[in-house]
C-alpha cells in the first residue's frame, strides 16, 4: 500500500528499511512516549525483527512514514478482537529531526479514512501519555476527541502517567 500524503509517503516496509529505522528509533525520548514493548536500546536485529512482523502481519497495518527517501518513521493500525473488534488503535513515531514539520500529522490525518475502510471499524483511537503534548496536537488535527483520562494508569520509568485516550468516529457514527 501507497499513500502520498502532502509531506511523506507512508508505503510498506522493505528489508533494506532497517538501519534507517534503528537509528531513527534508537532514541530513549521516543522509548519515554512508547509501551515498554517498545525496545530501548532499539538494535539493528530489533527492526529487522519489527519488519518482519510488519510485513508477514495479516491483521495490522504498519506503514513506514518515508521521508527525503529513506523511512524515518513508522504508523499503524491494529485492530482489537473479540467484542472490541470494530475498534482499532492507531500508532506512530517519526525521526526527531524530522519534528515540527507536519508530518506526523499529515499521516494520521490520511491514513485514519483508510483505516475505517479497510478494518470495517467504527472507533479508531489512541492512548496518549500525559506527558505527550505533540501526539494529542497530532490527534486532534486530525479530527480525534478526547475522550477519556484514565487517571494513573501507567508506570513508565518510575513515574505515574494519565493515559488519555483520544477517539475518532467513522463516517456516520457518532459518540
Ligand atoms: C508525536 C510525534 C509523532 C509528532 O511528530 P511531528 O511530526 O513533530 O508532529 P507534527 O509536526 O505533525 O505536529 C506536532 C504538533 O504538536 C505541537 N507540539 C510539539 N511539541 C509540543 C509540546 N511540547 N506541547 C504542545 N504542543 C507541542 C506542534 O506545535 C504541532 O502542532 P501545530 O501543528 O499545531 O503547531 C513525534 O513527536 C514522535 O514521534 N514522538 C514519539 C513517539 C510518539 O509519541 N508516538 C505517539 C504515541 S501516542
Amino acid at each position: 500500500m501507497q499513500i502520498v500524503t502532502p509531506s511523506a509517503l507512508l508505503r510498506d516496509w522493505r528489508p533494506e528499511d532497517a538501519a534507517s529505522l534503528a537509528r531513527h528509533a534508537d532514541s530513549p525520548r521516543i522509548a519515554a512516549t512508547m509501551r515498554d514493548g517498545f525496545p530501548s536500546p532499539y538494535t539493528l536485529e530489533d527492526a529487522r525483527r519489527f519488519i518482519a512482523t510488519a510485513a508477514g502481519s495479516a491483521t495490522n497495518l504498519f506503514l513506514a512514514i518515508e521521508v527525503d527517501g529513506e523511512a524515518a518513521g513508522g504508523i499503524g493500525v491494529h485492530p482489537f478482537e473479540d467484542v472490541y473488534r470494530r475498534t482499532a488503535e492507531i500508532g506512530y513515531l517519526l525521526a526527531e529531526s524530522c519534528r515540527g514539520r507536519g508530518i506526523a500529522t499529515d499521516a494520521v490525518c490520511a491514513l485514519a479514512p483508510v483505516a475505517f475502510e479497510r478494518f470495517g471499524i467504527v472507533r479508531l483511537q489512541a492512548g496518549v501519555f500525559s506527558s505527550n503534548p505533540a501526539s494529542m496536537r497530532v490527534l486532534e488535527r486530525c479530527g480525534f476527541a478526547r475522550e477519556a483520562v484514565h487517571k494513573n494508569a501507567i508506570w513508565k520509568r518510575g513515574l505515574l502517567l494519565d493515559e488519555v485516550v483520544y477517539v475518532r468516529f467513522g463516517p456516520g457514527v457518532g459518540p
